[in-house]
């Protein structure tokens, strides 16, 4: 009797055809890479509905193969997307949310001479950063398989094929199955064989026979004997088999039996495999309704060891498995017990090897952001597999934290001079973990968005040279303003200052902000104007950046969007200053008519010679002169006079309100 080696390499004629029955692929991605005469097509003998690659790759060239290998393979196969350009190129699956993130990948390859070339290439492939296996062929029209079953940490799966310079990678076909979280009890399988024994050679079963399109092969000997039942193969129900997927009932209805009586079902394994941990499935229902006095009876060893308690008696049409987890496997025994008067048998057989894997993928709230950053902005790049890892094909611009225990995170993304159309991608909010953004000199449009004042690590922030538009929401200039933030967002000439009127352009119910006493918001709204004349007077040069912004802001502000007066108006305004309203430590405020629209002045003393102990509130100024400008509607700027003109607050008391309410004119300090 001759032992049985597992070759565990397929190859794979499909030719069966399979009942199609619809049902539902939901936890499905199937890939026909390299597909370009048409988006998507159900596959005629599976029903597995198939889309092109060109929405999971961002490289690659696509071919046919050679005619005339064409009628040994799928149609699947026919088309294959090779990547001569660089070392790495990626496939990106994104699961559909699902509560499950435990995936069944498969990626296969058929050379078929797609090059002319009739030279076989060979490479490897990778998940995520993590190498899976080298890609060898034995001929032009084998069919190498790849299938692993792991627990990802996010719902994507990256699927790189790597040039190692012995011929151009390419790919056949990519499939996802969401499998249960609990499935097979692994976190990390190769496939190395999945046998439906008994199987007549040149068939396999797959989806939709097998829900999760798992694909089973024939396992046969000549000195074993095939055995089936076409009745419904089931499991005891009180059992769970919730972590284990069982075989379909059309796989465990063959069986194989050794001819002999006396011979036992042996396998040995290849020495290769017998350094890892191996995990074995076995599958084991009785197809025979047994006389009175035969008994089918069996034990299975493993490397010589016993592995069940009991003998096992397989029950008729009833599913019953054995897990053998082997470490270094050499070989595995189904014998018949010494009482059996019949041979052991074997309907199905799975079997995994564990993957030293340490699968590093960045963190998936950050990947969802900036895959959306990427398709919005459809930045190609180096954008491949996964965003951070491995280190040496880090996404191009972006910089990432690894710390020991957690997932990556982005930190950094520069995408300056990119040539970015359109809005600020809303994934953006996802990279809650980033400190420097550049958006930089692109034509971005539309409004700041509110949540980068939400990025809590954010550090600098620089928008300048767009063509963005709105206004600035406010906690971006209050968190520049106490210096948490460097906010960077000239040159953008449609851009508003927060509490601004520039989108009102009516002008007319803008209400003033209730903002602080008499004294204090005057104040602050003298160094505004101070601030303002400097900086209209002697280019700032040490000035914080975003302060610079700020003063650039209100020149923006007052130049484009509000009205000018001049002194002549303001004093006809306020009937020659004639009555004063308030009165602060350096400031005089008076009433006056615009039109029929009521006003108050506050004046800067032209003897403000305390104005350089306001520089202390300086930091605040930013976020309050903001405000104030909320009910700017004009300014004055006439030889030593300047004026800033503000809104009415109807409603209010005018005693309470009366130093948000005002025209002020200040006598220029620096004037020549
Ligand atoms: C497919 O099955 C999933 C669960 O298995 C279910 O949530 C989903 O609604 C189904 N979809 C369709 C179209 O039947
Ligand atoms: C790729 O994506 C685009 C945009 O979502 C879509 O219009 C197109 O149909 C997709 N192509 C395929 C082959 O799925
Ligand atoms: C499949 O392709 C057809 C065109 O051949 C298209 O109308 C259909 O929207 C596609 N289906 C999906 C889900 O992309
Ligand atoms: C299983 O049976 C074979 C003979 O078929 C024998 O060589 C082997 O020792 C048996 N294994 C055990 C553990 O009894
Ligand atoms: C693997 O098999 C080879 C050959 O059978 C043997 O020499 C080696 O010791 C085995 N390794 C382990 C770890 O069992
Ligand atoms: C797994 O791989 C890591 C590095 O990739 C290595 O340090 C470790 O020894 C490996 N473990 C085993 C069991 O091979
Ligand atoms: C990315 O981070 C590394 C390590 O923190 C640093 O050395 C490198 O300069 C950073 N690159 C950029 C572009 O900031
Ligand atoms: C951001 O990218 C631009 C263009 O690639 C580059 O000029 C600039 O130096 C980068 N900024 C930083 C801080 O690396
Ligand atoms: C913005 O678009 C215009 C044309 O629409 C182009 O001339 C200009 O170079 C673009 N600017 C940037 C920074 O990409």
């Amino acid at each position: 009797m001759e032992g049985h080696f597992l070759f565990l390499m397929f190859h794979l004629s499909l030719t069966l055809p399979i009942i199609v029955r619809a049902q539902n692929q939901s936890g499905f991605i199937s890939i026909d890479c390299g597909l370009e005469d048409e988006p998507n097509y159900t596959d005629e003998t599976t029903s597995i509905y198939y889309s092109s690659d060109v929405n999971f790759t961002n490289s690659g060239v696509s071919h046919s193969i050679s005619s005339k290998y064409k009628a040994s393979l799928d149609r699947q196969f026919w088309n294959v997307r090779s990547f001569p350009d660089g070392t790495r190129n990626c496939y990106t699956l994104v699961v559909p949310q699902v509560s499950s993130k435990k995936y069944l990948v498969r990626a296969r390859f058929a050379y078929g001479n797609y090059d002319g070339k009739d030279s076989l290439p060979e490479f490897d492939i990778y998940l995520g950063d993590s190498w899976w296996g080298s890609v060898v062929f034995q001929d032009a029209s084998s069919v190498v398989t790849k299938e692993i079953i792991y627990a990802a940490s996010s719902n994507y799966a990256h699927v790189c094929l790597f040039n190692t310079a012995k011929g151009t990678p390419f790919i056949s076909v990519l499939e996802l199955r969401v499998l249960n979280s609990e499935a097979y009890l692994v976190n990390f399988v190769e496939l190395l064989a999945r046998f439906d024994v008994g199987l007549q050679d040149g068939e396999i079963i797959r989806y939709p026979d097998d829900v999760y399109d798992r694909i089973w092969t024939p396992y046969n000997s000549n000195e074993w004997t095939q055995i089936d039942n076409t009745l419904t193969i089931d499991h005891d129900a009180t059992t769970s088999f919730d972590f284990l997927p069982l075989p379909p009932s059309i796989v465990m209805g063959t069986a194989a039996i050794p001819a002999n009586v006396n011979d036992n079902i042996e396998f040995h394994f290849l020495p290769k495999n017998n350094a890892s941990t191996c995990y074995v499935y076995m599958f084991f229902a009785e197809l025979q309704k047994l006389q009175a006095n035969q008994i089918r009876e069996f034990n299975i060893f493993v490397n010589g060891d016993i592995l069940n308690n009991a003998p096992i008696n397989p029950i008729y049409l009833q599913n019953a498995y054995h897990l053998a987890i082997i470490e270094n496997p050499l070989e595995l025994w189904i014998n018949k017990t010494s009482g059996s008067t019949l041979p052991p048998l074997l309907n199905a057989i799975e079997i995994y090897m564990t993957k030293n894997f340490s699968l590093s993928e960045t963190y998936q709230t950050d990947v969802d952001g900036i895959i959306n950053v990427k398709s919005i902005y459809g930045i190609k790049r180096n954008w491949q597999g996964d965003p951070c890892t491995p280190l040496a094909y880090l996404w191009d611009g972006l910089n990432c934290s690894y710390a020991e225990s957690d997932s990556p995170r982005i930190i950094y993304l520069n995408l300056s001079f990119s040539g970015l159309i359109g809005n600020i991608a809303p994934g953006i909010s996802n990279l809650q973990s980033i400190e420097y953004l550049d958006l930089s000199n692109n034509n971005l449009t539309g409004a700041v968005p509110e949540f980068l004042s939400q990025l809590r690590f954010l550090r600098v922030l620089n928008l300048e040279g767009n063509q963005l538009s709105g206004t600035i929401p406010m906690q971006l200039i209050v968190n520049s303003e106490n210096g948490l933030l460097e906010f960077i967002f000239g040159g953008n000439p449609s851009l508003c200052s927060p509490g601004s009127s520039c989108n009102n352009k009516n002008g007319n119910k803008v209400v003033v902000p209730l903002v602080a006493s008499l004294g204090g918001a005057f104040m602050i709204l003298v160094i505004t104007v101070i601030s303002f004349c400097i900086y209209k007077r002697r280019q700032p040069v040490s000035h914080h950046l975003s302060k610079q912004n700020a003063y650039y802001k209100i020149r923006e502000e007052l130049e484009s969007n509000k009205q000018e007066f001049t002194y002549a108006e303001v004093l006809s305004m306020t009937r020659n200053f004639e009555r004063v309203v308030g009165k602060g430590g350096f400031a005089t405020v008076y009433h006056g008519w615009i039109d029929d629209t009521e006003v108050a002045v506050k004046m800067l003393s032209p003897s403000a010679q305390g104005y350089l102990q306001f520089q202390a509130e300086a930091k605040l100024l930013a976020v309050v002169h903001h405000k104030f400008l909320t009910a700017l509607i004009g300014y004055c700027d006439d030889g030593e006079n300047m004026a800033l003109i503000y809104e009415y607050m109807a409603n209010g008391d005018l005693a309470k309100h009366l130093s948000d309410v005002l025209i002020i004119c200040i006598k220029r300090l620096n004037s020549q």
